[in-house]
């Protein structure tokens, strides 16, 4: 469990948990995505189907892939809130290497500037290390005008890898990557071994 510090204000030392989605969270996670991407498209839905499908376990041949939606809970005022979410995969990279996939990733207005993204990237990224030691990046792609999400892309030791021109109709995308890390993954297999 993390906890959140926002300096000021309501959210000071909120717990924020981070478990996979349930298909309860289904409307919670659809408003989210309402309301902070400007698309009549509900890629959170076909996320949320995909991951049931694979189970976590990933489906096989031609590629191998595995979809997860997690979610952050946060208690406030005796209630489980969903504050935020982020939908990932692992997939083939190249001929033969894989890598991890951040395809969506929002928190409620509300509950922003308070950690809950780090804390959602940082169990994705503990996740992907217990479950695909072979993944060796995380990528994903970020509208060129959203600079919010770059800042807090970079914060968490994302880069600019590339942009792809007018990928977003008339916006480019920015490719953005991160090299898992091979030394905490030695400490996580000799945790559980
Ligand atoms: C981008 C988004 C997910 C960030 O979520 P968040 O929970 O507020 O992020 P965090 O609190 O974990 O922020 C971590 C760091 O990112 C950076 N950051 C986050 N929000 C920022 C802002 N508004 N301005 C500048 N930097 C910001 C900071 O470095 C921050 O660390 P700090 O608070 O210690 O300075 C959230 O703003 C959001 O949902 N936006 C709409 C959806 C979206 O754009 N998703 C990404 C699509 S690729």
């Amino acid at each position: 469990m993390v906890r959140l510090m926002k300096k000021c204000g309501a959210l000071l030392a909120l717990p924020v948990t981070i478990r996979s989605c349930s298909e309860d969270d289904c409307q919670s996670l659809q408003s989210i995505e309402a309301a902070c991407f400007d698309t009549e498209e509900h890629a959170i839905v076909d996320r949320i189907e995909d991951s049931r499908k694979t189970a976590g376990k990933g489906r096989r041949g031609p590629f191998f892939v595995a979809t997860f939606v997690d979610v952050a809970i946060v208690a406030m005022d005796g209630e489980e809130l969903v504050a935020g979410y982020c939908a990932w995969t692992c997939e083939p990279f190249g001929t033969s290497d894989t890598c991890i996939h951040v395809m969506n990733l929002a928190v409620a207005e509300k509950f922003r500037r308070s950690g809950v993204a780090s804390a959602l990237l940082k169990h994705v990224e503990e996740t992907a290390l217990e479950k695909f030691p072979c993944a060796a990046l995380a990528r994903l792609l970020v509208r060129s005008d959203n600079i919010v999400a770059q800042q807090m892309y970079a914060s968490f030791g994302f880069s600019e890898i590339e942009r792809i021109p007018e990928y977003y109709g008339s916006l480019d995308a920015l490719e953005l990557r991160k090299a898992l890390d091979l030394p905490k993954r030695g400490k996580l297999r000799k945790r559980k071994g």
